[in-house]
């Protein structure tokens, strides 16, 4: 059914088609996991069913405290009706505790929480290797105006004060996550959401008791066991007590 739509756009980890009606799209999670740019490779099976539901409930949660997003409804395992954005070429990254790129870049050791919660910005390029970029570059290269760029801000740590304390009710800690923006437009304004997804591909969670890893530094770092900790964390949210079956019995 799905390969029948007009395919939009295909990234490493979703695809978008042409949705229903027009200001639409579905977005397809696959199974697929890449890292270091697409230089690590692997098909971890049921990966793209557990994040579409993963990052709809957060999604939903979101909306539900005044975060905007893109999310409309779940189509079926691995889709999602979503509204059609124009996507701010940046991935925004909010860091509570030194991790990945941070603790090799500044020295940190990994686990030392940082004084606060710092927003960095990376620029969407995946020639480049998504460099970090200042607002200085985002401004001067029209990627985004000021005050999109103070939106955005704003919803991040909107979005890491709530995660945080969602995460942690249930022995997670949410060390840092990326998350991008698009635009809507309504007439002559456009206005900022939440779009792409928010999943164990695009976080860092650690148990809070063991610190053990349970997002996709398992599959960077070759831990292991990526599946049953994204399986886990879905679990502990309350969400998908159905999947231990979807999983075994593979996903169409
Ligand atoms: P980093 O420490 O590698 O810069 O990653 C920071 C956060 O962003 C981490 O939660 C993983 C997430 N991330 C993505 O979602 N996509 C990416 O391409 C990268 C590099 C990181």
């Amino acid at each position: 059914m799905t390969t029948r739509r007009k395919k939009i756009y295909e990234g490493k980890a979703k695809i978008l088609y042409e949705g229903p009606e027009p200001g639409t799209l579905i977005q397809y999670f696959k199974d697929d996991a890449t890292a270091f740019n697409a230089q690590k490779k692997a098909v971890l099976e049921g990966k793209g069913v557990i994040n579409n539901r993963i990052s709809e409930y957060m999604m939903t949660r979101l909306n539900a405290i005044g975060v905007q997003n893109h999310f409309i409804r779940r189509l079926s395992l691995r889709e999602q009706l979503i509204k059609e954005v124009e996507i701010i070429p940046l991935e925004v990254v909010v860091r509570n505790i030194a991790a990945g790129s941070i603790a090799t870049r500044l020295g940190l050791a990994e686990g030392t929480p940082l004084p606060r919660s710092i927003i960095e910005f990376y620029y969407k390029d995946d020639k480049l290797g998504d460099p970090m970029v200042s607002e200085e570059h985002i401004t001067a290269f029209n990627w985004a105006a000021t005050q999109e760029i103070d939106d955005m801000m704003a919803m991040a740590l909107r979005v890491n004060d709530y995660m945080s304390g969602l995460f942690s009710a249930v022995g997670i800690t949410l060390v840092d996550f990326k998350i991008e923006f698009g635009r809507i437009y309504e007439g002559d304004f456009s206005r900022v959401i939440l779009a792409d997804e928010i999943s164990p591909d695009s976080c860092r969670l650690w148990d809070s008791t063991t610190n053990e890893k349970m997002d996709k530094d398992r599959f960077r770092r070759d831990l292991g066991n990526v599946i049953e900790s994204y399986t886990e964390v879905a679990r502990r949210l309350g969400i998908m007590k159905e999947m231990p079956t979807v999983i075994q019995g593979g996903v169409a």
